[in-house]
């Protein structure tokens, strides 16, 4: 089953309901979402919140950073987990230094010639940042994508082409309507459409849900190979 919906009731719930986290304040730059991207793929919001807080006080510019050991970037780094992304920022903003001006590049493909910036990460800082239609794609996202436009009670194993195939279908043409929809869905799958205890009658798009539409079943594993 496959439902068109119309993304304007999203976009407005997240425009009424978005969360003032202290990265969406306006003013925050491109090095600014970099620095968050990197830190929440694999750390909860609230952990992240306060060290991003300090790294931005400390290393407003690529450059502050870039000017600092791995040993003081990685004490900075502290619990946050996997600090191997510590250092791989730490390189990504000595390149923007060198080499973009100290100003963190809005194209995606420019940013995935970084060190150490991936799909998802790349197309977080176009579409957040610099407000640029790319689809945005993390596990939040490929629930919601799974339940809302397949009828899945969650997403099948990951598949970057795919998976951006799905997102991109999705988006509004223009660059706004785009980046307000991926920050968005990623919205609803961290807050209202989680794994385990869906809250399906707070959610702006319920009435077009094809996983209500089909009775929520349960995920019914990956697809069989064919
Ligand atoms: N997880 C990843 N990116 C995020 C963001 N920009 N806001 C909230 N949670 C996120």
């Amino acid at each position: 089953t496959t439902i068109a919906w119309d993304p304007t009731e999203l976009i407005d719930w997240f425009e009424a309901e978005a969360r003032p986290l202290p990265w969406r304040a306006a003013g925050v730059t491109g090095w600014g979402v970099l620095v968050s991207e990197t830190m929440l793929q694999q750390t909860p919001v609230n952990r992240v919140a306060p060290i991003w807080q300090e790294w931005m006080a400390r290393w407003p510019r690529p450059s502050d950073l870039a000017a600092a050991s791995q040993a003081e970037v990685l004490r900075a780094w502290g619990k946050l987990g996997y600090p191997r992304r510590a250092l791989r920022l730490h390189e990504a903003a000595g390149a923007i230094a060198a080499s973009h001006g100290d100003v963190v590049p809005s194209d995606v493909d420019t940013l995935l010639a970084l060190p150490g910036i991936g799909a998802y990460t790349a197309r977080a800082v176009a579409a957040f940042a610099y407000g640029l239609r790319a689809p945005v794609v993390d596990t939040n996202v490929r629930r919601v994508v799974a339940r809302a436009v397949h009828g899945a009670g969650d997403a099948g194993p990951p598949s970057t082409k795919r998976d951006l195939a799905d997102v991109d279908a999705l988006l509004p043409t223009d660059d706004t309507g785009a980046a307000r929809l991926s920050a968005a869905l990623m919205e609803l799958g961290q807050v209202v459409c989680t794994v385990r205890s869906p809250a399906c009658e707070r959610c702006p798009i319920a009435a077009d849900c094809a996983w209500q539409h089909a009775g929520r079943p349960a995920y019914a594993g990956p697809p069989k190979k064919v």
